[in-house]
């Protein structure tokens, strides 16, 4: 059971609330594909990802990443029960989508990159980083949860 402060709590919530997920999403995802290209695999459908501006453009990476950032909603919603929350989800991605779960890690490193950019050190503060990393920690292990 992961345990939260108040100052985690608080900072979680007061990011969440000010962020965007129909701006940072797509700017995550994007990241993912140029940063860690091994993950185009996964989207065989999405079109041309053959360069960095054509992934920016790409209307399936936006509405894809605003999918998989809406998804982080379900964790911070129930924050003392992540794992259970995204059971489905992490076997969804397990047996079905054949995810490497080590890609949830990148992704979440792209996330944070994308925040701390959005808010810049004024408001991600080391603080608040320390909240919004092990926040993304626990998603990424609870995602990890149902790969066998
Ligand atoms: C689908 C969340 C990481 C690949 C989804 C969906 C959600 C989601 C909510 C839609 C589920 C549905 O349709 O019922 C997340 C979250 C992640 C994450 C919260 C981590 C923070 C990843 C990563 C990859 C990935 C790292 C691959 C590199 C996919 C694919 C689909 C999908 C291929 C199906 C897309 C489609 O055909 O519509 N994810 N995801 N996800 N995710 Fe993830």
């Amino acid at each position: 059971m992961v345990e939260w402060t108040d100052d985690e709590r608080n900072a979680i919530s007061t990011l969440w609330s000010n962020l965007d997920v129909g701006e940072i999403g797509p700017q995550a995802l994007s990241r993912l594909l140029v940063v860690f290209p091994w993950t185009q695999r996964y989207f065989p459908t999405f079109g041309d990802l053959s360069t960095p501006a054509a992934i920016a453009a790409n209307p399936k990476v936006a509405q894809h990443g605003r999918t998989v950032m809406g998804g982080l909603e379900t964790a911070v919603k129930n924050l003392d029960n992540i794992k259970n929350a995204y059971a489905k989800l992490s076997t969804m991605h397990s047996e079905k989508l054949h995810v490497d779960p080590d890609n949830f890690r990148v992704l979440a490193e792209c996330i944070s990159v994308v925040v701390a950019a959005k808010f810049g050190p004024s408001v991600f503060t080391p603080g608040f980083q320390e909240a919004w990393q092990k926040f993304l920690a626990v998603v990424v292990s609870a995602l990890g949860r149902q790969y066998h």
